[in-house]
């Protein structure tokens, strides 16, 4: 399983990317809107700078607009900033008719706001790379979000179908680790949940341990 970093704060990605283990970034206009990017002139530019950043990896836009016309000229638009740019559709009509307009022409797309296995089916016959099932914003209400997970992974691989699935929403380094059993490709998350997967009480102890030791050695 990859990861993508879920953020548009330029700092994190560059953190992540000396790191080594991102292959991409997602954006959404909430966190767009926390690194107070203001205007279309802005948001295209900071779109941007995040594709230069990442040295061709993956970088979802995600669309304003709800419209079929209004999505394909967003799309378009976020499409000719870089060619890794990735055009990221909500999961309605009008997105479907969306992504079945962007299969045609070239520009890949990664279907947002997933929620049930029975979208990803659509969202992956519309011709979406990625469909990002929301598993954090599932367990809110109470219900399940790795089962989707699950669910999803069942379906694509009985069917066949080549749509990747792209965890989202995480919340914990439990959702990151538990999605790669799953069987997800790639778990979009925020620095802090990767960073959360480097803590183990035994390695600081046991480099406390070297480091005490060490001040033995004779050097
Ligand atoms: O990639 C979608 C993700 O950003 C949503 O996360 O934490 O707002 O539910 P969250």
């Amino acid at each position: 399983m990859r990861f993508f970093i879920d953020t548009a704060n330029l700092a994190q990605i560059e953190e992540a990317m000396a790191m080594g283990i991102i292959s991409g970034v997602t954006t959404n206009p909430s966190l767009m809107a926390k690194e107070g990017i203001k205007g279309k002139a802005n948001v295209m530019n900071h779109y941007k700078t995040i594709a230069g950043l990442v040295d061709g990896r993956d970088v979802s836009a995600e669309v304003i607009a709800t419209d079929f016309e209004g999505m394909k000229k967003e799309g378009e638009a976020f499409a000719a900033i870089a060619d890794n740019i990735v055009v990221k559709v909500p999961l309605i009509k009008e997105g479907l008719k969306a992504l079945n307009y962007f299969r045609t022409k070239g520009i890949r797309t990664n279907c947002t706001l997933i929620f049930s296995a029975g979208q990803a089916l659509l969202a992956s016959n519309a011709g979406a790379n990625f469909v990002s099932p929301f598993i954090g914003r599932i367990d809110d209400i109470g219900w399940n979000g790795l089962s989707l997970i699950s669910e999803i992974y069942q379906i694509f691989e009985k069917q066949v179908l080549d749509t990747e699935i792209l965890a989202a929403s995480i919340r914990n380094p439990l959702h990151i680790v538990e999605s790669a059993k799953l069987g997800a490709d790639v778990a979009t998350c925020p620095l802090k949940s990767i960073e959360a997967l480097l803590n183990h009480p035994l390695t600081d102890k046991g480099l406390a341990k070297f480091l005490a030791d060490a001040e033995k050695l004779d050097t």
